[in-house]
């Protein structure tokens, strides 16, 4: 049977992959301790349970706008104000099945084939095959030996005339890191400088701990909002832990909005209207959710970077935000597939390979679980390899 050579040529979603193979071993009965997940495991808020049974009460469940329903649109808004202090206008918003969807849109409206999309590893592992299903070329810049995050200048250094387009995730997955605020200023200059899109994959925004915050490009912008280079990206998934309801957005001018309405009118129609009505229940509750899930995260991550550290060769950045770390097991082992395929069989732990983040050597290990898990999972992970 005919396949494209675009299908062909797509990888498969290591995580999604993990995540199957992780729940497979588990129904054949196997103790796995699963450290590769990437969602919390909170209840949904009650203003997304209650909004979703109202609409279902009224029997009726139709299209939406294809950009979004007014109610949740009015919520974003207000969210984006309290949060980034820019207000946006219903023109300046997609709602999307997912904050995946969101960057695929984005995609498919700025890039032609050939164009150039930059990113840092490491990069979060949807981000290369998406560009390349927007038939663009990915570039990804490499942080130096030891190190997690790249310089403005080690950005700078790869942009050609054929880029379009920078992406970046802060706080990171994998990494946890959150990028400094002289980095996205300078960042922001050479977009606003060179009319290069800079897409803020926010979706981790929420999740920073130790009481910092993660520094929003809205706030060295020499630009108002309709004449911006700045593509924020957000969603419920994992602030309000609604992964399932698949619902994102983005944030962007109206003229770049307007092509994305068309791409998404084109391949989805609209996102669900039940999901919808869910996530502006979600947002209307205001921060009081994210804020105890944070706080929960933080302590999670706490006992991860304690377990961690009685590895005798790992080395590891206290992971900032996210729920993920990222640490270096390069001392025992550098191929992060081998080492990864190894735990599973021998100690029946599931992480997943830095390789897939485009950095070798690293395992990323999850704290959204239950801290029993953390502890259980490294613990098997040191027998093994002390
Ligand atoms: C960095 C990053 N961006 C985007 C997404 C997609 O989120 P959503 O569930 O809203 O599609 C994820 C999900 O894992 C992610 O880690």
């Amino acid at each position: 049977m005919h396949l494209s050579r675009l299908a062909l040529s797509l990888g498969q979603s290591a995580t999604l992959k993990l995540n199957e193979l992780a729940n497979n071993l588990k129904a054949e009965g196997k103790p796995v301790v699963h450290l590769g997940g990437g969602e919390p495991e909170e209840k949904i808020p009650g203003g997304a349970f209650e909004e979703s049974c109202k609409l279902l009460d009224g029997g009726f469940v139709r299209y939406t706008p294809v950009s979004g329903t007014a109610p949740l649109k009015k919520e974003i808004a207000a969210y984006t104000e309290r949060h980034y202090g820019v207000k946006p206008g219903p023109k300046n918003i997609v709602v999307a099945s997912g904050a995946k969807q969101a960057i695929y849109n984005f995609l498919i409206s700025v890039v032609d084939p050939g164009d150039q999309v930059i990113f840092p590893a490491p990069y979060w592992v949807s981000y290369p095959e998406m560009v390349r299903l927007a038939y663009g070329t990915p570039v990804i810049v490499r942080p130096r030996a030891g190190e997690l995050l790249v310089s403005a200048e080690d950005i700078e250094s790869h942009l050609t005339s054929s880029t379009k387009a920078i992406l970046l995730n802060s706080p990171n997955n994998p990494s946890g890191q959150v990028y400094p605020e002289g980095f996205i200023r300078e960042l922001v200059e050479i977009c606003e400088g060179r009319n290069i899109y800079l897409l803020m994959d926010d979706i981790y925004n929420r999740l920073v701990f130790d009481g910092l915050k993660a520094p929003s490009a809205y706030d060295f912008s020499k630009r108002p909002l309709n004449e911006s280079v700045i593509v924020s990206i957000n969603g419920v998934s994992k602030s309000f832990s609604m992964t399932g309801f698949r619902i994102g957005w983005s944030v962007a001018n109206e003229a770049l909005t307007q092509a994305m309405v068309k791409v998404q009118a084109q391949v989805s129609s609209c996102p669900s209207a039940l999901s919808q009505a869910a996530a502006a229940g979600a947002l209307r509750e205001g921060d009081g959710f994210s804020d105890t899930l944070r706080a929960g995260l933080e302590k999670k991550r706490d006992v991860m970077v304690a377990e961690l550290s009685k590895l005798k060769k790992v080395k590891l950045h206290k992971p900032q935000g996210t729920f993920y770390s990222f640490p270096d097991f390069s001392a025992y082992e550098q191929d992060s597939t081998k080492l990864s395929a190894l735990l599973l069989e021998k100690a029946l732990v599931v992480t997943v390979p830095g390789v897939e983040f485009g950095l070798e050597g690293h395992l990323r290990l999850s704290y959204c679980g239950s801290e029993q898990d953390i502890i259980e999972g490294v613990a098997r992970i040191r027998k093994i390899l002390d």
